[in-house]
């Protein structure tokens, strides 16, 4: 269940607004289901209510084989091709329960020898297996990683041994990854060519990762396809993704810079990591886009609630408010001195929730408009809902600022650049 309140935002988003736009949004909600318009990016949307029979069964099989063969798996990938995976990782696994559990561990998601190096001396011991994901198979950062620990393994278990605990997960049919694979004779699931790495977690490059972390997948695509039934029918005026998307285009067009996804659940603040490029790779782009950043609650209160409460009013405000159904609940134990006894007995959750309104209350007081997305429900399906529902706000966002949701141009200039100065 996802729901939408603009209560904390009214003073900038006003009903009159909404009535006005209301043309524009219906424009933007129904280029989203446009098939003659970048229908290269489109694939996304019916995914979740196709039939993925075949693809699941290799899925199953190769996590069974890899996790039986192993007890840590190594995924390597960065942007689009790793940060899904992450998020749903940390947000449908409860934290601390790693022993005993198969290990997945993310790599190749940035360049530094120290980590790297590390982690391979932890991998000594441990029984590896590796899980390879690029759309496009070029890209440096995964590249130079896979490369490095495929030799690690290559010499730790000889060559016909590796290639048996590869998997890599790439385009169908192209590129040089795919070639590679075949070569070696790889397990290998493939990236629709129409979905792109940021809308791709409901394609293998989030399922792999998801059934060898031993979370249910299947309820993932359930909850995604429970977003997509229910978005596709809804009116404009009454669509929480649309009215996402809008409110953040108004708040735009008022002076507003950027936009911090709010979260309070440590769980889900790797799911803001995800939004981010989301938001970042599709909406920033011709000199525009509210610029996508963070904010963990309540920790970052005590770092960035001064900026946040007093500087200049660049800053909108998300809170993406999730209730986990799996979650448990602790109580302030009672006894506590003469300054602390208001805390007596009160519930954490009671906490979360009167620092959640009160922080709202302040910060939108103060000028900064405070958007309210509150989601409940287990943490698999919740997860499917929330990823189908901030890419279908993000798509529309898109078409109502009149630019594509689906490419990327600007990543092109640096890897360019660092091409050039490498092959020198
Ligand atoms: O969203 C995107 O397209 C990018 O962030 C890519 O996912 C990222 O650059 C990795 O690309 P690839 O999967 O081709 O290695």
């Amino acid at each position: 269940m996802i729901e939408l309140s603009l209560e904390k935002a009214r003073r900038w988003f006003t009903e009159e607004h909404e009535a006005r736009l209301e043309p524009l949004a219906k424009f933007a909600f129904g280029e989203l289901y446009n098939r003659d318009r970048d229908a290269f990016g489109k694939g996304w949307i019916d995914w979740p209510v196709t039939d993925h029979g075949a693809l699941y069964r290799d899925v199953d099989a190769i996590a069974a084989d890899f996790r039986a063969k192993s007890n840590a798996t190594v995924v390597i990938g960065i942007g689009g091709s790793y940060l899904g995976a992450q998020s749903a990782l940390s947000m449908a696994k409860p934290a601390f329960t790693t022993e005993g559990q198969h290990e997945v561990i993310f790599a190749g998601q940035q360049l530094s020898p120290t980590y790297h190096a590390h982690l391979l001396k932890y991998l000594d011991k441990r029984e590896v297996t590796l899980v390879v994901v690029s759309k496009s198979g070029t890209t440096l950062e995964p590249s130079a990683v896979f490369h490095t620990f495929r030799e690690y393994l290559e010499k730790r278990y000889g060559v016909e041994e590796a290639n048996r605990r590869i998997c890599a997960i790439t385009d169908a049919e192209k590129g040089s990854l795919r070639q590679f694979a075949d070569e070696r004779k790889y397990v290998t699931l493939p990236i629709p060519d129409d979905i792109g790495g940021r809308y791709s977690v409901l394609t293998a490059v989030g399922l792999l990762p998801m059934a060898l972390a031993g979370i249910d997948y299947k309820r993932v695509m359930e909850g995604a396809a429970r977003m997509r039934e229910e978005l596709s029918k809804l009116e404009v005026k009454n669509h929480p993704a649309v009215k996402y998307a809008l409110a953040r285009h108004v708040l735009y067009q008022q002076g507003f810079v950027a936009e911090a996804l709010v979260t309070y659940e440590p769980r889900v603040a790797d799911f803001a990591g995800w939004w981010q490029q989301l938001f970042g790779e599709s909406q920033g782009k011709d000199g525009t886009g509210l610029f996508p950043t963070m904010l963990r609650y309540t920790t970052d209160l005590h770092s960035m609630g001064q900026y946040v409460q007093d500087a200049r009013k660049i800053l909108v405000e998300t809170v993406l408010d999730v209730h986990l159904s799996d979650a448990p609940d602790l109580v302030v134990p009672a006894g506590l001195d003469e300054k602390n006894a208001y805390l007596d007995g009160v519930p954490f959750s009671r906490l979360q929730e009167v620092a959640i309104e009160s922080v709202m209350v302040a910060h939108s007081e103060a000028g900064v408009p405070n958007l309210l997305i509150r989601a409940k429900g287990d943490p698999e399906s919740l997860y499917g809902e929330l990823v189908y529902f901030f890419e279908v706000a993000c798509a529309v966002g898109g078409y109502l600022m009149g630019t594509n949701p689906f490419d990327q141009p600007g990543v092109e200039a640096y890897k360019n650049e660092m091409r050039s100065r490498l092959k020198a």
